[in-house]
């Protein structure tokens, strides 16, 4: 089953957000194979977020990622990586009708629902298939990753 990288951002625990963010992606039938609570050495922050090194915004990206713990967790389901980011929402929580869709959180996303500001927008997820394999490995060490039958699984994968 497809895995995809979770992290609930440091403004998601500090705001006491966790248990609800982590509901929602339960609700929408998506199964955790492994959660811990950490704080995020400069390091990892920095090879995370490698794609962006240069930006003028990645200063204060790895600033904001290494300010406070973080919830990292593993999710796997049926095209999670898409169905993840679909219930995340895009990038910047605020938008208008001239913006494109696809870089904004819609309402009924996590960030449509609780952010205001792209530089704090609660929640990381993989980007593709790809990037879900080298992020899983990047945060968690194998034996992290819990596989497990859930008894509802009949009822969620056809
Ligand atoms: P993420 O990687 O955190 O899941 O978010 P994303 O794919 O929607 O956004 P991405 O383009 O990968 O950017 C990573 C994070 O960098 C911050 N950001 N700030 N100030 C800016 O222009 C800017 N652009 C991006 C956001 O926190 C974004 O989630
Ligand atoms: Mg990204």
């Amino acid at each position: 089953m497809e895995q995809t990288l979770v992290l609930l951002k440091p403004d998601a625990v500090q705001r006491g957000l966790t248990g609800e963010l982590i509901t929602r992606f339960e609700r929408r039938g998506l199964k955790v194979v492994a959660l811990k609570l950490m704080r995020v050495p400069d390091a990892l922050a920095r090879q995370h977020y490698g794609e962006h090194e240069g930006r003028p915004f990645f200063p204060g990206l790895v600033e904001y990622i290494t300010s406070s713990p973080v919830v990292a967790m593993v999710l796997a389901g049926p095209q999670s990586v898409k169905a993840v980011r679909q219930t995340v929402g895009g990038t910047d929580p605020v938008w208008g009708p001239d913006d494109p869709a696809a870089k904004f959180a819609l309402p009924g996303t996590i960030r449509g629902d609780f952010a205001l500001m792209k530089g704090r927008n609660l929640v990381h997820a993989s980007d593709t298939p790809e990037n879900g394999v080298k992020e899983v490995a990047l945060w968690f060490r194998p034996e992290e990753i819990v596989p497990w039958a859930r008894d509802t699984d009949r009822w969620l994968y056809e």
